[in-house]
Formats: C-alpha cells, structure tokens, sequence
C-alpha cells in the first residue's frame, strides 16, 4: 500500500513537471462535464436554418467526449467530433486503466455518432430542394400533410411520351405492376411504384442548397449579389489560371515525368511526384469513378450540347481587377488560351416561379436546371444500361442468355468482355473499346471492375444453376406479380428472370461494398466505421434478427406513415440507425408483392423526391486521386518489384482495352491493389489531365485542362462558391485565407509552410476588397452573437479583407488543411456524403421494402447477406477490435479472381493497399505487412511537395 502510494506520488510530481493535469485528474473533470452536459439537456433541433448546429458542441460535452484536446480546439471553423476519444489512432485512445479506457473511448465514439445523426437530421431537414416542382408542396404541404411527410408527387408521373404511360394507369391514377415492379428497369423508372418516374434518366437533378444562393455570377438575390460584389463571371477568376497556380503536381525531375507519360518503354526510372495517401489504394479511385458512372450524368453519349465555349487563360487579377495575360506570363503558366470545349446542356432556363409563406417569398425552383442523363438508382447502371441506347451495348450470352456475355483471351483465365463492335451504338472516341452500357473515360480501371463485376454477375447464375440441377423442385423464393401465389420452382426461373435477379443482387453488392468496405477506408476510424454498418446492418449491431426486424416494423409503421412531419422524417431518420437502412420494411408481416404498402412501405424520401443534386456532383470531382504513373506488378514474377511505370493516359480509351487483355485480370489487380492513391490537396491533380487530348472536340489545341473544366462545370452549374456552401450546409464558414492554414502545427513544420505560400497564392488568384459592413451576405447563418452575417466576416468596416467567398468549393474543399483522422476527402465533401449516401438507401425500394427473394431468389438474399455463396466467412483475429466477416469486395476478387487470393490472404479491406500493415488500432503508418518487406513502394521517398517549389 506504501509502495502504491509513493508510485502515485512520484507519478502526479513527474505529471506536474510538465505542467499537464494526470489523465485521471482530466478524466474526472470530463466527467464532471458530462453531468453537466447531460443536465442541461439534448440540444434541440433548429427550428430554422440561420440557428443549427455547425458541428460545434458545447463547452460541457467537448469537454466529456475529448477532454482538454477536444476543448482546445473548439475555435477553429472545422467539426469538433473529430477530437473526441477514440476518433483518431492510437493517440486518440485514453491512458488510463484498460476498463476505463475503453469506456471512455466508447464515449467519445458515441459523442462523434451523436453529432453525425444530429447533421444528418438538420440535413434533411434543411438540404431538401427539388427542381421538378415540387418544392412548393414541401413547404406548403398539400391536403392537410406537412411538406415533409408527402409520399406521392404529381410531377413524378409518367409523362405520355413514356412507353409505359398506359401500364401504369395513363390519365388516372398512376401505380406500376406486374413486369414493371419485378426488377430494375433500364431507365430507372418504377423503383417507387408509386412516383413512377422518380429517379429515371433524364430526370432533373435536385439542388441540397436555397435556390437563392444557386448561381451567384447572376442571381439576382440582394445576398448573393452583396456577397461577391459584381466580381464572379463563367470565366472569372480565371478557371486555368486557378488550374495551373493551385492545382498543378509540382515535380522534382519533370523530364523523369514526361508531362504525365512517363518514360519510353514503361521505364520504371520514370517518375511523377504525387502526394500519397497511406491507408487508400488506386483501386479504391477507380472504384468512385466507376460509382459514379453508375449515379450520374451530364453528358449525352459523352458529349455535351453543341455550342462551344472557352476554358480561361486569359487573366489574372491585378490590383483587384481582371487584367489580359501576356504571352510570357501564358507560356510562364503553361495554360492554352485557345482551348475550347462543349457547353453543359440546360434542361430549362426560364425564369422560375414563385410563391410566399409567411410573408417569406420563395423561388420554385433554381434558376437553371440539368438533367441527370443516367438514372440516379444504385442500379449499376453503368454495366446494365440507363435508356434504349446505352443497353444495346449491353452483351447477354447467346449460350445462356440469363448470363453476360465473357469471352476467352488468348494466354489468360477467366472470361473478358467483348469489344464493342461496328454495329454497336457508340462515339468515335470508344472505338476499340469493351462494350459496357457507360463507355465514357474508359480506363483501365474500369475496365478492370467493369470486367470483374461482369464475372461477379455470371458467377451468381452459376451457383444459381447449380442449385437448380441439385433441386430443380424446390421453391426459389421469386415471384410473379401477375401471378403471386404461384409457386417458381428453380427449374421454372427463365433466363431474363434469373438475368433480372443476377441484376438486383450485382447491385445490392455493390452497394454494400461501397456503404460497408470502400466508405469506412475513405473514412478509417472508428466513428465511421460503425456509423457505416449502422447504416446496413444497424448500429444497435444485436446480431439478433428477431431484435432488428422488431424495430424494422416499429420505425416503419409509426414513423413512416405518420402525416407529422417531425416523426415521419427526423425520428424516421434517428431510429432506423437501430436496424439499419438496408431491408428496412422488408419484413412485415403479411407481405404481399401486389400491395405497394408493402412494396414500396420502407421507403421514406423525407418529403423530396430523390434524385442527386449538383452540389453532389461538385464533391465527386475527385480528379487528385489519379496518379500519373502506374505501379505495374507481375503476380507470377514478384509481386514486390514493380516492374514497369505505365502511364494513365497510356491506359485510356482502346488502350485500357489492350492493356486489359495482353497484361490480365490478376496483374491489375494486384497492380491497382497495392498502390497508393493521391491525396485531395491543392496542388496535387494528376499533369496529364491538364492537358487531355479529346479529338472530338475539333478545336484548334484538341486539348482540355480537365481540372479548369472541373472549375467551369461548377459554376455552369451554379454551385455556391465554397464559403456559402459550408454555411448552406451547416458547417461553420471561414474569415479569411488563413483560415486555409492548420496553426497547430509547428510554424517551422513544411506543412505549415506550404499552407502559407498556398494562402498567399490563393490571395493573388483571388484577391481582396474593401468590404462594406452594411452589406448582409447570407441568410443561411449568423454571427455567435446573432447579428447578421456581413461582408466584413467580423473585420472592421472598410478594412481590406478576403475575397474567401469567392473561391470555387472544388479549390476550398481541397485546400482544407485540418480533417478528421483518416479522412481521404474534407469536412466539406462528407456532409454532402452524410445526407445523400443514406438517402440513396433510404429512398431506394430493392434496398428497403423490396429486398425480397419475390424479387431476388432466396439465393439472391443469402448472397447479398452473406457475401457470396455458403455461410458467411469470418476475417481472421478483430481487425481495428472488430470481429467481421470477410468483406464483400475482397470476396469478390477471390471468388473471380482466384489467382488473387494468396496476395489477398493478409488484406483485411480491398481498399488498403495490400502490402500495407494494417498494424493496431486505425494507424496511417505506411509500413510493410510481413512477406512484403522488399516492396519497392516502401523503398522510395515519399513524394513530397515543398511549398519554394510553388510559385
Ligand atoms: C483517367 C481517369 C479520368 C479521366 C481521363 C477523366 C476525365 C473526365 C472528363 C473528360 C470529364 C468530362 C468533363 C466535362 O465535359 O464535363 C470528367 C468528368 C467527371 N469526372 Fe473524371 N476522369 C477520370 C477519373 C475520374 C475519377 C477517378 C473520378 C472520381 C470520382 C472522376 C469524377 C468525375 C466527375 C464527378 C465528373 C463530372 C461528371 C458529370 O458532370 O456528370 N473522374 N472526367
């Protein structure tokens, strides 16, 4: 006992030596703080935008949930979660005895989780804007329901153009049934059975901010206007000198890089400096690539409308104003003033309607709107097709038709796809290409999944077949609409039902993949790790199904049909983290496919018909991830050695054909597997992007800088500039460039450095103004002390201050210098994330209410449950604590790739680069697992950008 004593002594006076209080003296302090926290209440959700949470907690919960380093840094702009315990590596862990450290690690997770939820209800509550008008009915309401509860829109009707016009009622009342309800449509119509067209190609895509705010080069709201001054216009500040000056990989040896093409003859001496990111592989880029070509699209059959426009290099800001390049500064910059490219398509331009509600007036819809030309459904589209033209493209095997059509390449295993042939509908630019529904920026990557999920879908119709010739009698688990009592034995599924089945289930994978294994690796730590899984499998994670469907049935039937707007949206939202968005509604008893309050009963679109809005796309413009250089591996030879660096571009088009077919499956695989991808930073887009040859344009450069388009595209689109779009958001907005510089970090720190010369760069490209205080620029937020936000952003009248609300949110977004742990993209990308990716579940039938083996075969929903085929296989050890069934992506490879699974026998997600050790608790270290200790990649420096090197 005297010895104890005297430890605890010597302990506490080392303690006080260097001035810090004993981890057990701050833990009973946060403590403290939590009662405290806990007295004063739950905060309450804002009754109206200008007052919501902004991710900032108070003093008592930072407190409870992080201890001194949560409360040290509640003044910056960014969300205060991410200094809770446990949120971060093993330094975010508490040290103190292991039982209490676990329950205070639990308590900080729980704290991040609780401020997720809470952005994730002000988000629905305060992002919903749809432009296909019915905006007017959300704040409004309609018969007596609140806006918010509505579940069937007038303006979701088949118009009489559809071919289906007639099967789903015509004039009358409008409810899809029968062949329409079995599976995904090509064009995404008759997901929700009763808003027919919600969700398919060609619908308009929605917006997450107030219409007012869309546009700001040309809205006419007094906001908006006072916010930028007169200073914004398409090309203005100058997209390619935006380009060139924040957005270029600065390189150590550009001969070595050959302006993005590397070296002849693939020489591995070639190198492209990039900015890496330890804990997310190249695979995981192209995978997002390939998501999106399933969600969204601008263009027509890869092109845009037929009015061309220039991209820039023309001026700079001198003294505030716009001022002509001359030649030497244009050669200086490297930009190209004579490229041109194809002008966005606008659905509809006319002036919007208004309305009022309490003496507050609202436009109907934005002043621009576009038309998502792919359906926004979580349909893999992109390999089954989006519309009449797309799925003719679309190969089914003449053998067994229920199959995609692979065929055999010479010198390699498995099965490939065929290329697209003189017949098939399809742009010069993809001749030579695989015939795939989305053919457009065809790389090898795609090639690579489009390839491997292909497998995946034949792979389905095997096990299937195989299952049939062993019980040909036994029921399936499908039924037919028209004809729901009868009985489909195996032996009766035909090859379009069972290709309709193999559908749905590619999907539902893919979609597990990207909520379960990709997310919580673009997000490693522990908060979204399991605010991921609650979004599938339910946070309360029981395990029990009896619990989950009990609470399934609870959320659908109060929450779901409640005609009060709070229930049927916020505590809908809240409660169905218990049992998980995935199969909510699917387990009612009595279920009965002809009833579409069954069909359809779990879905909940929180009063705004799903489709994705342009702030989304903005947040997707992940250019950075792309390296220039490709690590290429040979499997059979050394998987260590990286034998030859090819050039991304040298992959494009027909070339990621070729590339596909003479290297093979297994190679790439392992070659994207265990590269790292880029970091999204301000300098750090891929060089040859910016100068992308595209012979369809027919232009005098035939080139684009696909970074300065990224610029345009935005503001074609009318995205708020990043300032607003964070207040717009919830999020908390910055005063000034400085804001762009982490000052946590030591001054002499090179990180430190480079955010400085970037925030004086960014003052240059950018400029500054005298501001006016009596100018009110938002009506999203207020100051702390709510007055009205002002032009001064809290700097004295007159002063000179930041042109911080004119940066373009692609630039703010990656010039975010502080992000939770683990985190591959900003603060600003997740909250868009937050919202969408569970509305693109929570509005989707085959993921809710219709997750059915009516729909799927009973085979259908043990594969997506279980991952595959048989029971599910359990990961060895508890990676990161947790015990888990081996991941979908990573089975996939396996099953289609078998040569693969020794190399993929230590990978615990597909998306960490597999030669990395994913040592303890959510580190970010790059050091080699065990037997890949010769890696090359752990041989090279890191590629490091100092900020003399960026003019
Ligand atoms: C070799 C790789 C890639 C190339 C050559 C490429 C090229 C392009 C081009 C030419 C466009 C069309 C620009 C326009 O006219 O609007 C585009 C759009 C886009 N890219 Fe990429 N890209 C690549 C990889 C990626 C990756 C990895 C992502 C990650 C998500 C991505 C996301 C997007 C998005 C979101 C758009 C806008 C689409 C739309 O507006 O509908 N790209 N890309």
């Amino acid at each position: 006992m005297k010895a104890f004593g005297i430890a605890l002594l010597a302990a506490s006076l080392a303690l006080a030596a260097d001035g810090q209080p004993s981890p057990q003296k701050q833990e009973a302090d946060a403590v403290k703080a939590c009662a405290d926290a806990v007295l004063a209440g739950f905060r309450k959700i804002a009754p109206t935008r200008d007052v919501r949470f902004e991710g900032k907690v108070s003093e008592a919960n930072a407190l409870c949930r992080g201890g001194d380093r949560a409360m040290q840094f509640r003044d910056t702009p960014w969300v205060d979660w991410s200094n809770y315990w446990g949120t971060g590596d093993d330094s975010s862990l508490p040290k103190l005895a292991p039982v209490v450290s676990k329950a205070v690690t639990a308590r900080g997770v729980a704290g991040a989780l609780i401020d997720l939820e809470f952005q994730r209800v002000e988000l629905i509550k305060f992002n919903l804007f749809d432009n296909s008008g019915t905006y007017e009915q959300f704040i409004n309401g309609h018969d007596g329901t609140p806006g918010p509860a509505l579940k069937v829109w007038p303006e979701m009707r088949l118009k009489p153009d559809n071919p289906a016009f007639s099967q789903v009622g015509g004039d009358g009342p409008q409810e899809c049934k029968g062949s329409l309800i079995r599976g995904r449509t090509t064009t995404g119509i008759c997901n929700d059975v009763l808003n027919p067209a919600m969700g398919s190609s060609g619908t308009l895509f929605a917006r997450n901010v107030e219409f007012e705010s869309a546009f700001p080069e040309s809205s006419p709201a007094v906001f908006t206007r006072n916010r930028h001054g007169g200073r914004l216009a398409l090309l203005q500040p100058d997209p390619q000198v935006i380009s060139r000056r924040l957005l270029t990989r600065i390189q150590s040896d550009p001969a070595a890089c050959g302006n993005g093409f590397g070296l002849p003859g693939n020489s591995v001496s070639a190198n492209c400096d990039y900015k890496k990111a330890s804990f997310f592989n190249v695979l995981a880029a192209y995978w997002i690539q390939f998501m999106t070509h399933d969600w969204f699209s601008h263009m027509e059959e890869g092109h845009n409308a037929p009015e061309m426009m220039k991209t820039g290099c023309d001026s700079q800001l001198v003294n505030g104003l716009p001022t002509p390049l001359t030649p030497d500064q244009v050669k200086e910059l490297g930009c190209r003033p004579d490229d041109q490219i194809d002008k966005g398509y606008v659905a509809d331009d006319s002036a919007p309607g208004t309305f009022t509600k309490d003496g507050h007036q609202y436009l109907t819809r934005a002043p621009k709107v576009m038309a998502n030309k792919n359906t926004a459904w979580w349909d893999a589209s992109q390999i089954y097709g989006y519309d009449d033209t797309s799925v003719r493209r679309v190969k089914r095997d003449p053998k067994d038709p229920a199959k995609l059509l692979l065929e055999p390449v010479a010198g390699q295993n498995g099965g490939y796809l065929p290329v697209l042939t003189a017949d098939d509908p399809k742009n010069p630019q993809w001749a030579g290409q695989e015939s795939a529904a989305f053919p457009d920026n065809w790389t090898v990557g795609l090639s690579f999944l489009h390839n491997l999920f292909t497998r995946e879908h034949n792979s389905f119709v095997d096990e299937f077949r195989r299952v049939a010739a062993k019980t040909p009698n036994a029921d399936c688990g499908l039924r037919d609409p028209a004809n729901p009592k009868k009985v489909i034995r195996y032996k009766d599924v035909t090859p379009d039902d069972l290709f309709a089945a193999a559908r749905l289930v590619v999907a539902a994978e893919i979609a597990k993949i990207h909520t379960t294994e990709w997310t919580p690796q673009l997000l490693y730590g522990e908060p979204l790790y399991k605010g991921m899984n609650g979004n599938w499998n339910g946070l309360l994670g029981t395990g029990d199904p009896d619990v989950s469907k009990a609470l399934s049935n609870i959320i659908v039937s109060n929450f779901g049909k409640s005609k009060d707007a709070t229930k049927a949206t916020q505590w809908y939202s809240v409660f169905a983290s218990g049992p998980g968005i995935f199969g909510i509604g699917s387990k009612v008893h009595g279920y009965d496919i002809t009833k579409p309050e069954y069909t359809n009963g779990g879905v909940n679109h929180f009063g705004s018909p799903f489709n994705f809005p342009e702030e989304f796309v903005s947040v997707y413009r992940l250019h950075p991830l792309m390296p220039d250089l490709l690590e290429y591996r040979d499997l059979k030879k050394d998987p260590n050695k990286i034998a030859e660096k090819v050039a991304v571009i040298n992959t494009f088009e027909a070339r990621a054909t070729d590339a596909m077919r003479t290297r093979g499956m297994a190679n790439w695989g392992l070659t994207l597997g265990r590269q790292r991808l880029g970091l999204l930073q301000l300098h750090n887009s891929p060089v040859f992007m910016q100068s992308l040859k595209l012979p369809r344009l027919d232009t005098k450069t035939g080139q684009v800088d696909i970074l300065a388009l990224d610029i345009i595209r935005d503001r074609e689109h009318g995205v708020p500039r990043f300032n607003e779009f964070r207040r717009q958001y919830g999020l908390r907005q910055l005063t000034s460039f400085d804001d762009f510089i982490d000052h946590s970090l030591p001054a002499a720190s090179p990180d430190r450095r480079e955010q400085e010369e970037t925030v004086k760069t960014m003052r240059e490209v950018y400029g500054q103004h005298a501001c006016d205080a009596s100018k009110i620029i938002t009506d999203a937020q207020r100051n702390a002390d709510n007055s009205p936000i002002n032009d001064c952003l809290g700097h004295p009248n007159g002063s000179m201050v930041d042109n911080i609300e004119d940066v373009d949110t692609v630039v703010g977004y990656l010039a975010e210098p502080v992000r939770p742990h683990g985190f591959a993209i900003s603060e600003t990308q997740f909250v868009v994330f937050i919202l969408n990716a569970s509305r693109r579940l929570f509005s989707d039938r085959f993921f809710t209410s219709s997750f059915r083996p009516e729909f799927y075969t009973t085979l259908g929903i043990d594969w997506v449950n279980n991952n595959g085929p048989g029971p599910v296989m359990m990961e060895k050890g508890a990676p990161n604590g947790h015990k888990q069934p081996v991941l979908p992506m990573k089975r996939v490879l396996m099953r289609n790739i078998p040569e693969l699974q020794p190399e993929l026998d230590s990978v615990v997600n597909a998306f960490d680069p597999w030669a990395r050790d994913r040592g303890e608790y959510y580190t970010l270290e790059w050091k080699p697992r065990h037997g890949a200790e010769a890696d090359d990649a752990f041989k090279s420096p890191a590629a490091t950008t100092t900020a003399a090197a960026i003019k």
